[in-house]
């Protein structure tokens, strides 16, 4: 009946298309990438990947709280941690000439520390690691960090190759077979395959070849993730 409605209804028709046009799509990017986040959440549960989620890239904690929350409801077997990485209140810094972005420039996306940490300060279970990650993470090891030894999901929303290269190549060595990572704006820096999110993805293959990845989902404005399926 409705269905019939709608069919005939050129009002109506305008009605949807003007809501569904006005909400901005960074705000239904930011919807599924939480979505995302619950779907590795789960799949961490059923396959009992153990270990701790890893965000590199914060800003003001959005993504990091939906992690949190989507732990908690799951009401999980495993004791995981969440260890959130961001320069916050320095945003982007280009370290490599080649990670020059028309929208992710010098400065911007720059975030409190101290309200971000606010945010979860009921949560043990989080730590907010402040400094951009090429001073803060290179050449380190997680356990000389954080003290965490699994990585069951890493989320690479830092946007840059250069950052995105980084926290890759640090969380390699405590990757599982079934640890899932995701990549935002993998389709950013018009998909050049050597730059942005994607570009430090295939780096990270070439330097690692032993590590075997399966695409699980794609989500949002050019979001993506992939399971671990050979180390
Ligand atoms: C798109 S925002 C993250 C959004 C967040 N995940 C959310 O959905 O709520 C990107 C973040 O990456 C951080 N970032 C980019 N390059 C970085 C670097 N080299 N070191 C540390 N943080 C960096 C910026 O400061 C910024 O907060």
């Amino acid at each position: 009946m409705l269905f019939e409605i709608a069919k005939n209804s050129h009002f109506l028709q305008n009605l949807v298309v003007k809501f569904v046009s006005s909400v901005h799509p960074s705000i239904e990017h930011n919807l599924v990438k939480v979505g995302m986040i619950k779907k590795a959440m789960f799949h961490c549960e059923l396959e009992e990947i153990e270990g701790s989620y890893f965000e590199f890239g914060v800003y003001e904690g959005t993504s990091l709280y939906g992690a949190l929350k989507t732990y908690q409801k799951l009401k999980s077997k495993q004791e995981r941690n969440f260890y959130g990485f961001d320069s916050f209140d320095e945003g982007f810094k280009y370290f490599d000439d080649a990670d020059h972005h028309p929208y992710f420039k010098e400065g911007d996306f720059k975030s409190s520390y101290e309200k971000t940490l606010k945010r979860f300060k009921k949560s043990k279970n989080v730590k907010l690691i402040k400094g951009y990650f090429e001073e803060v993470v290179s050449g380190k090891r997680p356990s000389e960090i954080c003290g965490a030894d699994r990585c069951a999901i890493v989320f690479i929303d830092c946007d840059l190759m250069g950052p995105a290269l980084v926290a890759l190549s640090f969380v390699r060595p405590i990757l599982e077979r079934g640890s899932v990572i995701i990549l935002d704006d993998y389709w950013a820096y018009k998909a050049n395959s050597d730059l942005g999110t994607r570009g430090a993805l295939n780096k990270f293959l070439q330097d690692n070849p032993e590590v075997e990845l399966t695409e699980y989902y794609k989500y949002g404005h050019g979001g993506i993730s992939f399971i671990v399926t050979n180390l």
